[in-house]
């Protein structure tokens, strides 16, 4: 029995996420779930963001399913911060993981690039970078004020990330390339360790197959010449911008999702995608990113057959354009939640 908490969050966060659980709720006898009111009408009302009661509560679930956060009536980076950072942070779950895959040919964006090239995944350090928080004004508001947010990258936070990044190919059967992707050409200190450490672990695991771009050359690259990459091993920021890339190429942000994970502690899974505000409340995102990030948690159980149904069945449902607006299809973000759901008890046998 799995302990699963569910923070639906803001915006379409709760919109997607009840499609999700319709998904878990039907392999009910593996989870007890539990909701979490966190996020931005909490703030509002109450001044809360996450208590330290909160976190003390989480961290006796076994994963933590999430919608999105953020809100334009809260200030940009309180939830964001205050909510989602604050979680990977206090939960150590330095390995973001977001796979980047192409599920239907005309869903590319690139002219001649189908299934075959746009496959890979990429594994984003989670806990440091540009998002450890450190820095501060100087003078703030004078004509002489200064900001500074430095970036921080520790000799062991690297060594882990770009050590599970070689896990995650040798376990493939050993014929995947791990491409770093940095900008130690300007960044010579922070990224120089990137450097050194890749070097060590490609000495140590040196069957594995490695490859090295700067992050700007691998943005072009991710256009060009997809088919390149097998597993893009990267800090905080240049993760953050290379998935919402690598979302469209696999046909947008409503199909990305990720898991952010601690091997030896709470991990958390959610869509790629914010809160979009634009369409909140409207019952017409798309909920297959909040479902994809549920088969991820499942994989995580080792529940890997009922992940693969989970994925086999959205792989269906687009083959059959069931599909929400964003992707040129007419239903809404419920109804192709219940699609997916009837073609899963369908596949089950089990047709009530
Ligand atoms: P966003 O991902 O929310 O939206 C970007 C665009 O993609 C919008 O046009 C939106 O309508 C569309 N989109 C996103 N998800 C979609 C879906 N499932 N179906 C259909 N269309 C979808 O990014 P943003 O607009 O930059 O940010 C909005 C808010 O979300 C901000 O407050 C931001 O800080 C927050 N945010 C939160 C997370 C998170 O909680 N993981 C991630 C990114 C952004
Ligand atoms: C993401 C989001 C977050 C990030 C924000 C909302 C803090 O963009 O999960 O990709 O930058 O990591
Ligand atoms: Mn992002």
């Amino acid at each position: 029995m799995h302990k699963i908490a569910v923070i639906p969050g803001d915006g379409i966060g709760p919109e997607v996420v009840a499609q999700g659980l319709k998904i878990l709720n039907h392999f009910d006898e593996n989870f007890k779930i539990e909701e979490f009111d966190i996020g931005a009408e909490r703030y509002l009302a109450e001044g809360e963001i996450i208590t330290n009661k909160m976190l003390k509560k989480l961290e006796t679930f076994d994963a933590i399913y999430l919608g999105a956060v953020g809100d334009p009536r809260v200030p940009a980076g309180v939830l964001e911060k205050g909510i989602l950072l604050k979680l990977r942070f206090y939960f150590d779950q330095y390995i973001n993981l977001r796979p980047v895959k192409l599920m239907k040919a005309e869903y590319s964006p690139l002219k001649n690039k189908g299934i075959d090239d746009i496959n890979f995944t990429v594994v984003r350090e989670n806990t440091e970078g540009l998002y450890a928080g450190l820095g501060g004004f100087f003078k703030k508001n004078t004509d002489d004020e200064i900001a500074t947010q430095e970036m921080i990258a520790s000799r062991k936070g690297v060594e882990r990330i770009i050590d599970y990044a070689f896990k995650v190919a040798q376990k493939s059967g050993g014929d995947l390339k791990v491409t770093l992707c940095d900008k130690s050409n300007v960044l010579t200190y922070a990224h120089d360790l990137w450097q050194r450490v890749f070097t060590e672990k490609s000495e140590q695991y040196k069957q594995i197959a490695t490859d090295h771009c700067y992050v700007d050359a691998l943005t072009m690259k991710m256009v060009r010449k997809p088919e390149d990459f097998d597993i893009i091993v990267t800090c905080n920021l240049f993760g953050d911008i290379v998935t919402d890339l690598g979302a469209e190429l696999q046909g947008g942000m409503g199909l990305s999702a990720s898991a952010n994970l601690n091997p030896e502690g709470v991990s958390m899974f959610e869509p790629v995608h914010g809160s979009a505000p634009d369409i909140a409340g409207e019952n017409k995102a798309n909920p297959l990113a909040a479902i994809l990030a549920a088969a991820m948690m499942l994989r995580h159980f080792d529940l890997q057959q009922e992940a693969d149904i989970v994925e086999d069945t959205v792989q269906q449902a687009l083959n059959e354009n069931k599909m929400t607006v964003d992707m040129g299809g007419n239903l809404t973000t419920s109804e192709l939640g219940d699609y997916i759901l009837q073609l899963i008890k369908k596949e089950g046998g089990n047709d009530d």
